[in-house]
């Protein structure tokens, strides 16, 4: 049955409109520019998109503070290129999720325009306000050290209004059985336009009933990630809800629901985190732990695996003296540090080496779960740490060595592209990777390939071999007769892996990347050599059962 589930085995390319193609030389990107460069995602063997806010905005948060959930900002096209582009979408069977920002508005929303001047207007009740100041105003920050207090008075109103976020992003009351009714009738627009989904933006924040006072915690509303869910399963059977939640594991739970009847999948951000630790330190204890914790119940629940999106790499839930170790390697500059807990840089410059980015993007691909690739990582693009908090890691996507990277004809871009240094456009770019064998984005391709190969990864079971060696590990994914071992060397030299094997002693080991390699048998052992930081992707069975 859960082989009928897309997601367990989607591959999802998360992209913003913004910087991926400008089509019509204005230097913001567009829905027809991204039209233009379907063929290329779809090439790349990816078949989901998760297109970040592309509504009306006034842009003061990346387009996550929208002022009219049912348009699309004029900057990136209108409502008609947005049907065009589903429709080329689903012409080369791509499936595509949408965000759902609505645990707030941007301050510029009609609705908090009208709330804001009137007592009695009937948008009032749609945020969140106090005539006191609250106890709490200064606690929660999510932008710490940008942002200032969680509660700002507001002169027309007369009163507090609560904003988890910036300033400028009043948080509607989710509580309001209208707000509710309006955040289905959002959905179901989308829907009704053929998005697969929602990823889901601030979802412990948009189910949280708030308190003024420092001795009430917020409460939570579960039962209304359920209510979402059998809404939308309603209209569209087969969307799914995919989360943002990044909280501990026992937590995770209630998000899914116990019998899966709560959200589909969420982003897996304790691996996420203690991937970096063990990429930055060889000790994937840590590591191993977090995955058997966030082992999910239901059949139908799904982790999201990643290793970086567009906000900053976040290293909340690491110990300080794990976080500490991550900033050392991976952002020993104040100046690529953000929030007092992440790094606001792209994977390749932090990584430093192709081997290390390849068994980075190896490790994510074999992870239980369903991968997500940030645009740009696939070619290796590099952060720019001159622009603010986050934008580091949202430059244009470099599509050729020409000017402005091939991504727009105009002068000035929404954010400059980069063109200094080892990460420059010149360096690093689709058409020259494209056309190069060897290249990051060649073997990119292959490993998606690789990934869609091994369905097990999504749908199988899973558990964690032990290696004997220190920094190796190892998963195996069984599903019908299907045993598949993948193997990843954290270390900086190589290692040598002996397999014991529950299979008969003349059964063999096929590597899935190269037909050179063997492996000899003794009983049921057989020993894999590990390159430094190398990896492998191992089938069970003669070269037969491979294909
Ligand atoms: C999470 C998004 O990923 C981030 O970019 C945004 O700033 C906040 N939610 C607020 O919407
Ligand atoms: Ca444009």
């Amino acid at each position: 049955m859960t082989e009928d589930l897309w997601y367990k085995n989607a591959i999802i390319y998360s992209l913003d409109l913004e910087t991926f193609m400008d089509a019509n030389g204005d230097g913001i990107g567009d829905f027809e520019g991204l039209c233009n460069r379907l063929d290329y995602l779809h090439t790349l063997g990816i078949n989901t998109i998760w297109l970040a806010p592309f509504q009306s905005t006034p842009n003061r948060d990346n387009g996550y503070d929208i002022k009219d959930y049912y348009s699309v900002d004029p900057r990136h096209g209108s409502n008609g290129s947005f049907v065009d582009f589903m429709h080329q979408a689903e012409r080369r069977g791509i499936r595509v999720i949408i965000d759902l920002v609505v645990n707030h508005t941007s301050d510029k929303h009609p609705w908090f325009q009208s709330a804001r001047k009137d007592k009695n207007s009937p948008y009032r009740d749609w945020y969140v306000w106090s005539e006191k100041k609250p106890e709490t105003w200064n606690e929660g920050m999510v932008f710490p050290g940008v942002q200032k207090s969680t509660w700002t008075y507001d002169k027309e109103a007369g009163a507090w209004y609560h904003h988890r976020f910036y300033e400028h992003q009043p948080d509607l009351n989710t509580d309001n059985p209208e707000v509710r009714k309006e955040i289905e009738r959002i959905m179901g627009y989308w829907l009704q336009l053929g998005v697969a989904g929602f990823r889901v933006d601030a979802v412990p924040f948009m189910i949280e009933t708030i308190s003024t006072e420092k001795k009430v915690k917020p409460k939570m509303h579960f039962e209304y990630l359920q209510d979402i869910r059998r809404f939308l399963q309603w209209r569209t059977r087969d969307a799914i809800l995919l989360g943002e939640a990044n909280v501990l594991p026992k937590e995770s739970i209630k998000y899914f629901g116990d019998e899966g009847e709560g959200i589909h999948m969420m982003f897996n951000f304790l691996v996420n985190q203690h991937t970096f630790y063990a990429l930055a330190t060889g000790d994937i204890a840590p590591l191993v732990k977090t995955l058997e914790d966030t082992r999910v119940a239901s059949p139908t629940s799904q982790w999201a695996q990643f290793l970086r999106n567009h906000d900053e790499l976040d290293l909340g839930r690491l110990t300080e003296k794990q976080r500490e170790k991550v900033f050392e390697r991976f952002g020993p500059e104040e100046n690529m540090q953000l929030y007092g807990r992440g790094l606001r840089r792209r994977l390749n410059p932090m990584l430093g080496s192709r081997q290390q980015v390849e068994l980075a993007y190896s490790l994510m691909f074999s992870l239980p779960g369903t991968p997500v690739i940030r645009y740009g990582d696939e070619i290796g693009m590099g952060d720019d740490l001159t622009l603010n908090e986050r934008d580091a890691v949202r430059t244009p996507m470099h599509w050729s060595g020409n000017r402005q990277a091939g991504f727009s004809q105009a002068a000035k871009l929404v954010h400059p592209v980069i063109d200094v240094g080892p990460f420059s456009y010149q360096h690093v770019n689709v058409s020259d990777q494209r056309r190069s064998e060897g290249s990051l984005l060649n073997w990119m391709m292959r490993i998606i390939q690789l990934r869609k190969e091994c369905p097990e990864i999504g749908t199988g079971e899973w558990v964690v071999l032990d290696t004997k060696v220190a920094g190796v590990l190892a998963l195996q994914y069984t599903r019908k007769e299907k045993v598949l071992i993948v193997l990843h060397n954290f270390n900086n030299k190589p290692a040598e892996v002996t397999l014991t094997l529950k299979i008969d002693d003349t059964s063999q080991l096929t590597n899935l990347l190269d037909h050179h390699e063997t492996f000899t048998n003794k009983g049921r052992k057989r020993t894999v050599t590990l390159e430094a930081y190398g990896y492998r992707w191992l089938r069970v069975g003669s070269p037969d059962d491979i294909v």
